[in-house]
Order: structure tokens, then C-alpha cells, then sequence
């Protein structure tokens, strides 16, 4: 493996699922960004030999219940860069549609000897249940509105990176950075789980969008809120867009399409209000021209592939320290 910033024998770490960000300590994110480099220089080897013999012979199972391409390909793509057997299970594919209850399908997955078990359920709490009660190592791939903790871990080492690259300083943290995210919060689990990534790096959050969108005392959380666009985006070192989340919406949250765009569309017009070097980003998917003009999707300021390349080098990262550092299954 080719050198990292962060040695093998430094490694600090006992968890031994990842379930939410609300868990992990500062010094634990910090584990899994310093880690993810060593990942994402292996994506990029001269020799093309993409991969790294750490899980060699783990069995990795994605078991999504909920629609999903970047978050499933990227498990997927991270688990066999790391060298581990994977299967892959879909709601409608699977024994749950005949009854079968989220332990039962688990306890048959083990049965197999499954070492990581990657859920994404669209009930919140369903793979703190599932950890709870059994062996294998469970990554939230998130959990209805609640949280979506490797999509905060790939955003923060993101905006790390690009900061490190912009002051030239390679210990650059997000001590004071400002970080607006915009859209559908009250739907959001990436939104939930990036204020609470972002608070405990040292980042100020500015949340935007309609106030039918805003969660009750979302302030709680350690974060602003804004009704007002232009305001938001004021001093944004990076400006984040959420996608508006219309299958967990009941009808009748904003008055009209046209009315959102004018108000809250991240575009050429809103961002005369932010630093022109301000970072756009979104977890995908964006429907675009809603929450976020096509052209700055692909413009210059975006890094919305990038936060998709850094996802598969920071579920390495994540599924790397579960395994080899959080306890044997
Ligand atoms: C997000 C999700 O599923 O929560 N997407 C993702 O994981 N890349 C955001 C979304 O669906 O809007």
C-alpha cells in the first residue's frame, strides 16, 4: 500500500458498526478521513491494479430496501477494492415480501457467515435494531430521515481535501469553515447527519429553505437557520444543495415548483451572493433545474463527482477500520 498520512499503527479505533455520526467522537471522524487517502490513492495506481488484500475472504452483503445507485455501487465497489466477496439483496428480491422479519432475514444472512452487513431501510433505527441483536459488522447506508453517516464522512473529507489543495496546508481542518446547506432539511437524513459531522468538526451550519421544510428546533442541533437565500449564502465557504425529497413529502409543503425555484434554486442568481470560490455540493441524485441550476451542477465550482470518488475511498476507509480494528465477528 502506498504511504499514508495516517500509519497503520496510529490507528485509534474499537466501534465496530457505524450507525450514525450522532456516535462517533470527533477524533473517530477524524480516524476515517485520515484513513481514506491511503483508499483513494489506490483508485488511482499507475498499475491499475485497483485493489488492497485487507478484507480478503470477508463476505460483504448490501441489503437495500430503499431505491439507491451511488450509495449501493459505491459499498460494493469499496467492499471488492478491499478485496472482500460480496452479495447483494433487494427488498423486492427477497423473503421480505413474503413476511419475513428484518432479524430472521439477518440471522439466515449470518447463517452464511457474513461479515458486514450494509442496510438502508426507509424505517429510522432499523439497523441500530438489527446491531443490537447480532454478529456481523452493520453499516447504516441510512435509515429513513435519520441519518446517513458515510454520506457526512465523504462530504467532510471532501471539503478537508479541497481546503488542503486551496491553503496549501495539508493539516487544514474545518475548524470555522461555513458550510450553508440548502433545500428539504425536514426530509433530509445526509442534512441531519452533516450538521451533526460538521458541528463536530468545527464548522459553522447555515440551513436554507421553506420553513414547511425546516425541522422544529433544528437550532437544538447547533445550527442556524435562515429564510432568506441571499442572506444564507453570504460568506458560504461551501454551499450545499438538498435534493427536494418529493416521495417522503406529504402534499402541499411549498405552494408551487416555480415558487421554490424563485426563492430557494441554488443558480447563477442566488450565488451572486456567495464568495465566488464557494464549493457547490450535493449527495445526488439532484433534480435538476429544482433545487440546483444544471450549469452550476456541472460548472467549475462543483464537486459533486468528486464527492462520488471520495465516497467509494472513505467506505474503504470505514469498512477497513470495522473490520480489521473493531473486534472480530
Ligand atoms: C441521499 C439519500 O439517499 O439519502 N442520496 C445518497 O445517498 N447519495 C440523498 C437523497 O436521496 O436525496
Amino acid at each position: 500500500m502506498s504511504a499514508a498520512p495516517h500509519t497503520e499503527r496510529e490507528i485509534q479505533w474499537t466501534r465496530r458498526h457505524l450507525l450514525g455520526i450522532a456516535d462517533l467522537s470527533r477524533e473517530e471522524i477524524e480516524t476515517v478521513l485520515d484513513t481514506a487517502p491511503q483508499f483513494a490513492a489506490v483508485a488511482k495506481r499507475k498499475s491499475g491494479i485497483k485493489k488492497v488484500p485487507l478484507l480478503t475472504g470477508r463476505l460483504a452483503v448490501n441489503w437495500f430496501h430503499e431505491p439507491s445507485t451511488r450509495t449501493r455501487l459505491s459499498f460494493e465497489l469499496a467492499a471488492k477494492r478491499l478485496s472482500a466477496d460480496t452479495l447483494a439483496m433487494t427488498t423486492s428480491a427477497s423473503s421480505v415480501v413474503k413476511g419475513e422479519t428484518l432479524h430472521d432475514t439477518l440471522a439466515n444472512i449470518e447463517a452464511m457467515q457474513a461479515d458486514i452487513i450494509i442496510l438502508r431501510h426507509d424505517c429510522a433505527g432499523a439497523p441500530h435494531i438489527l446491531a443490537a441483536s447480532h454478529t456481523s459488522h452493520v453499516i447504516n447506508a441510512g435509515d429513513g430521515r435519520h441519518e446517513h453517516p458515510t454520506q457526512a464522512l465523504l462530504d467532510a473529507f471532501t471539503i478537508r481535501e479541497h481546503l488542503r489543495r486551496k491553503t496549501g496546508n495539508p493539516e487544514a481542518s474545518l475548524d470555522g469553515i461555513k458550510v450553508t446547506l440548502v433545500g428539504d432539511i425536514e426530509h433530509s437524513r445526509v442534512a441531519r447527519s452533516n450538521i451533526l459531522c460538521l458541528n463536530k468538526l468545527g464548522a459553522q451550519v447555515t440551513l436554507c429553505g421553506p420553513a414547511t421544510l425546516m425541522p422544529a428546533r433544528v437550532e437544538e442541533m447547533g445550527a442556524r437557520v435562515c429564510y432568506d437565500l441571499r442572506e444564507a449564502l453570504r460568506g458560504a465557504d461551501v454551499v450545499y444543495s438538498l435534493r427536494i425529497q418529493l416521495e417522503r413529502q406529504q402534499h402541499g409543503l411549498f405552494p408551487s415548483i416555480r415558487e421554490y425555484i424563485r426563492l430557494f434554486r441554488v443558480d447563477h442568481d442566488s450565488l451572486r451572493h456567495a464568495p465566488e470560490d464557494a464549493l457547490i455540493m450535493h449527495p445526488g441524485p439532484i433534480n435538476r433545474d429544482l433545487e440546483l441550476a444544471a450549469d452550476i451542477a456541472d460548472g467549475p465550482r462543483s464537486v459533486i463527482l468528486e464527492q462520488v470518488s471520495n465516497g467509494v475511498a472513505v467506505r474503504m476507509a470505514v469498512m477497513h477500520l470495522l473490520v480489521n480494528y473493531g473486534g472480530a465477528v
